[in-house]
């Protein structure tokens, strides 16, 4: 067998182990470390930035992990969807007591009837979408937002000078389209009316580098 084909067998192993909700929790977990969940809580803080009653939709929710880390005193209202039917079966039975989901693939989401947002999150999705893919995910999160509200993702990254380990855990991410910093401003630039856009070094347990952007509407 040559070494590409065991290398896609020993991928498919793995990733098929982090499709189960309750291992990709447990891994999040372990890679982010006490400094990975200070960073998170910045990130839902200072970058989600939720206020009192918020409408936020979340694309790629996963099994809702990030509702662990929202305030709940804000009193939001949370909608996630996920192509992962295991995903959402875990988010459901957790959260679907105080968010509503369902299972979808962006380039098939019909967001008719969900209703409108003031913050729409894609939490390490861009970075699993091709172009084509990527570009729905803007124009739904664009059409879906409220005059003023804006878009927030965060990704793995590829930037000159990031440290060497960090480039090569990045290299064999799951996601097969994880970008440099220009490719993926290059997605909302013609959409949204500003994006800024942010980087993120060793903020896990492992040397890592994110990339955030927030793109106003
Ligand atoms: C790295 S996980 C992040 C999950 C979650 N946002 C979090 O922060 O824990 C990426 C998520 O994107 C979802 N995803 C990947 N491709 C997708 C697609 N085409 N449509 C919808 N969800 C997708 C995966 O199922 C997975 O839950």
């Amino acid at each position: 067998m040559n070494s590409s084909v065991q290398e896609g067998q020993r991928n498919r192993g793995l990733y098929g182990l982090l499709s189960k909700p309750a291992i990709y929790e447990f891994i999040q977990r372990i890679v982010a470390g006490p400094k990975g969940r200070r960073f998170q809580k910045n990130f839902v803080d200072n970058h989600v930035a939720p206020r009192q009653g918020s409408r936020i939709l979340d694309i790629g929710c996963g099994p809702g992990t990030i509702l662990k880390t929202m305030p709940e005193t804000l009193n939001y209202q949370y909608c996630g969807f996920d192509n992962n039917p295991k995903y959402i079966e875990a988010a459901q039975a957790e959260f679907g007591h105080r968010a509503r989901f369902f299972c979808k693939r962006v380039s098939e989401a019909n967001l008719d009837g969900v209703g409108t947002f003031d913050i729409v999150m894609a939490i390490g999705v861009l970075h699993h979408l091709g172009d084509d893919e990527a570009n729905t995910l803007i124009q739904l999160a664009h059409r879906v937002l409220e005059p003023g509200g804006y878009l927030v993702t965060l990704d793995p990254v590829f930037v000159p000078g990031q440290n060497r380990i960090a480039r090569f855990l990045i290299s064999r991410d799951r996601g097969k389209f994880v970008r440099s910093a220009e490719g993926y401003q290059s997605l909302p630039h013609h959409v949204f009316a500003k994006v800024e856009s942010t980087v993120y070094h060793n903020m896990l347990r492992l040397p890592y580098t994110h990339f955030i952007m927030k793109c106003f509407k």
